[in-house]
C-alpha cells in the first residue's frame, strides 16, 4: 500500500509543470489521491473484502471523478492529468510511468467476459476523452491522441489518432510501409469530387478561350449582349 508513495508524489512533480512542490501534490492533485485511495482498495480486494474496497473506490470517485475499479492493477508512478472522468476497468493493467488526461475510459466493449479491459504498457500516454476498449495491449512507450478510439492492439512506440484509432507514427516516423500506413487509405468520395473539380477546371478554360474575361463595355463577366453589341461596332468600323 505505501511502497509507491515517493513514485507517486514524483510523477506529479515531473509531469506537469504547474506542480511545485511535494506538499501542493500531496494536498491539491486529485490524482495522487485517487491512485493513494486505488492502492487501499486494490489491498482490501485482493485481501477478500471486496464490498469495503467497493465502498472505498466509489468515494473516491465522489471526492475525485476519478473512476478506478478496485481489481484494476496499476504500476508505480501514475499521474492523471485533471482527473475528472477517468474510468478504469476491473480487469485493466497500468504499466509504470504512465499518464492519462481528463476524461480517459479504460474499458470494455461489452462483448467479452473475463479479462475485458486492456493492458497498457510503462510511459504510455493518453489524451483527454480517449477510450481504450477491449482486452488487448498498448505497448511501451505508446501515445495515444486526445478523443482517439482504440479497439486494437497498439505495438510499441506508436502514436495513435482518431476514431477508430489509426497509427500515424511509429517510433516518430510515418509509416513507410503500405501496410502499416492506416492514415493514407484511398478515399473514394474525395477522388470524385477531385475528379468533378478538374473537368469543371478544365471547361472553364475551355469557355474562357472562347469568350474574353472581362467584358470592356460593362466591366463585368462577358454578357451576350455585350457581345452582340460589340461585333455590331466591329462592323460598322469595318464599312
Ligand atoms: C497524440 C499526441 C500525443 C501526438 O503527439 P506527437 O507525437 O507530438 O505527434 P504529432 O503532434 O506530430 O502528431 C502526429 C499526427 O497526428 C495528428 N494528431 C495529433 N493529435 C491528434 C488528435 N488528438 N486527433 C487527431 N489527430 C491528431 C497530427 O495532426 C499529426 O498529423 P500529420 O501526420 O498529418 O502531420 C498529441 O497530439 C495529443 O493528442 N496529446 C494529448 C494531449 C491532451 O490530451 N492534453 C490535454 C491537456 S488538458
Amino acid at each position: 500500500m505505501f511502497k509507491h508513495w515517493r513514485s507517486d508524489v514524483e510523477a506529479v512533480l515531473t509531469r506537469d509543470p504547474a506542480a511545485r512542490t511535494a506538499l501542493e501534490v500531496i494536498l491539491c492533485y486529485p490524482s495522487f489521491r485517487a491512485v493513494r485511495r486505488h492502492r487501499r482498495a486494490h489491498w482490501l480486494w485482493t485481501h477478500n473484502m471486496k464490498l469495503l474496497a467497493r465502498i472505498v473506490s466509489q468515494r473516491t470517485r465522489r471526492i475525485t471523478g476519478i473512476e478506478i475499479h478496485p481489481g484494476a492493477q496499476i504500476g508505480k508512478g501514475l499521474f492523471i492529468d485533471h482527473g475528472m472522468g477517468v474510468v478504469i476497468g476491473e480487469t485493466a493493467q497500468i504499466g509504470d510511468d504512465v499518464t492519462l488526461y481528463q476524461g480517459v475510459t479504460l474499458g470494455g466493449t461489452g462483448k467479452d467476459v473475463g479479462k475485458r479491459h486492456p493492458t497498457i504498457g510503462n510511459n504510455v500516454v493518453i489524451g483527454a476523452g480517449a477510450r481504450v476498449l477491449g482486452p488487448f495491449t498498448v505497448g511501451d512507450g505508446v501515445k495515444i491522441g486526445a478523443s482517439a478510439v482504440v479497439l486494437k492492439e497498439v505495438p510499441p512506440y506508436a502514436t495513435v489518432v482518431g476514431n477508430p484509432g489509426r497509427i500515424v507514427r511509429q517510433a516518430g516516423k510515418k509509416p513507410a510501409n503500405a501496410d502499416l500506413d492506416q492514415v493514407n487509405l484511398p478515399d473514394p468520395v474525395k477522388e470524385r469530387i477531385e475528379s468533378l473539380t478538374r473537368r469543371v477546371e478544365q471547361m472553364e478554360k475551355c469557355l474562357q478561350r472562347r469568350i474574353p474575361q472581362e467584358c470592356e463595355d460593362c466591366q463585368q463577366e462577358c454578357c451576350d449582349d455585350c457581345l452582340k453589341n460589340r461585333k455590331e461596332e466591329q462592323k460598322d468600323e469595318d464599312l
